[in-house]
């Protein structure tokens, strides 16, 4: 594996590739890796002939109130996880390197960018597409793969690469969860063991309006306030959102028609944690 610093030289790397006619793969990362980011190498490596993956703390998609400076940073730990899955190209730049001074152009995705997350985190979508944006000029990937575990980045970048008409895929991976069902994240470093317990009132929040779904409930209101109940027995827990949407515009839904998005987001502490399930009705 080949670990590159600068733009230039993965730009090289790539397009060396390219031009013998490989298939690139694209995993974008802000490291702390853990099985869910490897889950989206091995698709990565399933699919593409070559494979480079991303690992870079992207400043500009925190708030100012939030963990950048305490985001969980353990390079040479993922340095050997990736090294084994036998990544090609490891692209780590510095913040100099993707942010020169004076950057003032950002790719926004109006509208689908203030839902959810969007909401509660003003910019921080946009912080995303600009990164990704990026990342997807200096690599020129043939296939980019995000988690749906961050379900609205995903439609979120598929409409930009749609938009911008970029000639590459983006292909979404399930989510991976710990055994007792918590969504593996960066960010659960940050729970000790008592918080660690609290988590799982998302995962059980879900799993209560799947069941009621497969029950027949198909009133999003209906759903929506059988999960909120759930947090009523984790007082440690704060439950920022709970919504079902259109999985593509992430517009609310009164029904549960189609394809549905039930994304949830909460603090246990002072750790933020989303997770989602869709639900789809027959
Ligand atoms: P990060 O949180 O490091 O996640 C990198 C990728 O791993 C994302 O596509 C995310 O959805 C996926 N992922 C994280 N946890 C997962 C899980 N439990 N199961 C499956 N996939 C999972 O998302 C970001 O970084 C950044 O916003 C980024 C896209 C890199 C832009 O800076």
């Amino acid at each position: 594996m080949k670990v590159i610093t600068t733009i230039s030289e993965m730009r090289a790397c790539a397009r060396a590739d390219r031009a013998t006619g490989k298939c690139l793969g694209l995993v974008p990362t802000m490291g702390a890796i853990h099985e869910g980011h490897l889950s989206l190498v091995r698709a990565a490596k399933a699919r593409c002939d070559l494979v480079t993956v991303s690992l870079f703390v992207n400043p500009t998609q925190f708030g100012p109130n939030e963990d950048f400076s305490k985001y969980p940073r353990t390079f040479e730990r993922d340095r050997e996880l990736l090294e084994k899955e036998e990544v090609d190209f490891l692209f780590a730049p510095t913040v100099d390197e993707m942010y020169p001074p004076g950057m003032v152009t950002f790719v926004t995705v109006t509208g689908l960018s203030e839902r959810l997350c969007g909401k509660s985190r003003p910019g921080h979508f946009r912080g995303v597409t600009t990164v990704v944006a990026k990342l997807f000029h200096i690599v020129e990937p043939d296939v980019a793969f995000f988690g749906q575990k961050d379900a609205a980045q995903l439609s979120i970048i598929r409409r930009m690469a749609r938009d911008l008409n970029m000639p590459l895929a983006v292909a979404g991976c399930p989510i991976i969860r710990e055994p007792d069902g918590l969504a593996m994240s960066s960010r659960n470093a940050y729970l000790d063991a008592r918080q660690r317990k609290s988590a799982l009132v998302l995962h059980r929040s879900l799993q209560l309006i799947r069941g009621l779904f497969e029950d027949g409930e198909r009133s999003a209101g209906a759903l929506i306030e059988a999960g909120k109940e759930v947090f009523k027995d984790e007082p440690s827990a704060k439950l920022d959102y709970l919504e079902i949407v259109d999985p593509d515009s992430l517009e609310s839904k009164d029904e549960v028609t189609g394809s549905a998005l039930v994304a949830i987001a909460g603090f246990v502490g002072e750790t933020r944690l989303i997770d989602n399930i869709v639900l789809t009705a027959s």
